[in-house]
């Protein structure tokens, strides 16, 4: 407040004094006057003072709440990262044999490698699934106690040259096989595609193999690997447990979707 500002109050507040005097009271008004704009000012500056004290406490809390908000979001973060390794670690793991080769996809970890194996083609009995039996085989007893048993040969491929199938030549080949790891709670095996289904990742694809139809005794379907391993100097023809191309026959099977005399794909998938 400035001086003349002061000063123009005094006079106006003299003139009421001089009206009040004639009515009996005596106030000291211009005094007052200055009182109370001192008192305002007072006021006004201690409001001031609120007002800055208010917004630096304001902005303190702005930023405790941003901090805490970031520690939030990392907390979260790494809350969610363990959530999902955790999950991966414990929940979620497949084994998958993959026929005709000796080694894993970058994502499957090698359980064991082996040798595929199954019945001879023309035994009646035996097993009659293929299995795939460890490149390193442990014993537990056992005896040369003559008494029946079954038999287990191990697998060639038997199919004419060129294939028109493979990518090389497989007639006669021993087959590879290796168990594989994948941190996924599911696999799948399907025959007729070569192809996984949308959100589900390819651990390998090839062709159903299983014995000839016109063969005495059956073994179960196999999925093997398009691009084969073979097994060193197993290309001898032994005629023991041999595996085919599988073709599909229409009539109660549509066509299409199917198609006469055709070699089946297959997938293994995972997710
Ligand atoms: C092996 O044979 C011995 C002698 O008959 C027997 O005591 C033992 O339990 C057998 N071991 C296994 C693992 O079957």
């Amino acid at each position: 407040m400035n001086s003349a500002y002061v000063f123009s109050w005094c006079i106006v507040g003299l003139a009421a004094m001089a009206s009040a005097t004639s009515e009996g009271e005596a106030e000291p008004t211009c005094f007052s006057r200055f009182d109370y704009d001192y008192k305002m000012l007072q006021k006004l500056v201690s409001l001031e003072q609120t007002i800055q004290n208010l917004k630096d406490s304001l902005a303190e809390s702005k930023n405790k709440i941003e901090d805490m908000s970031r520690e939030y979001e990392l907390t979260t973060k790494n809350l969610q990262d363990l959530l999902s390794q955790t999950k991966e670690n414990i929940e979620s793991g497949s084994v998958y044999i993959r026929w005709g080769r000796n080694e894993c996809q970058d994502n499957a970890e090698i359980v064991y490698k082996g040798f595929t194996a199954g019945k001879k083609w023309n035994d009646g009995g035996s097993g009659g699934d293929t299995i795939c039996l460890p490149e390193d085989p442990s014993w537990l007893n056992y005896s040369t106690i003559n008494s029946p048993r079954g038999t287990v040969y191990g697998t060639e491929i038997n199919i004419e040259e060129p294939s028109g199938v493979f990518e090389k030549k497989v007639l006669d080949q021993n087959l590879p096989c290796v168990a594989c790891h994948v941190k996924k709670s599911s696999v799948i095996m399907i025959p007729g595609r070569g192809h996984c289904y949308t959100n589900w990742n390819l651990e390998y694809n090839g062709y159903l193999m299983a014995d000839k139809h016109s063969h005495p005794t059956p073994h179960n379907h196999v999925c093997v690997d398009h691009h084969p391993d073979f097994m060193q100097g197993g290309g001898k023809n032994n005629d023991d447990h041999i595996l085919y191309l599988t073709i599909s026959k229409c009539g109660s099977l549509p066509c299409p979707p199917y198609a006469n005399d055709r070699e089946l794909a297959c997938v293994v998938c995972s997710k």
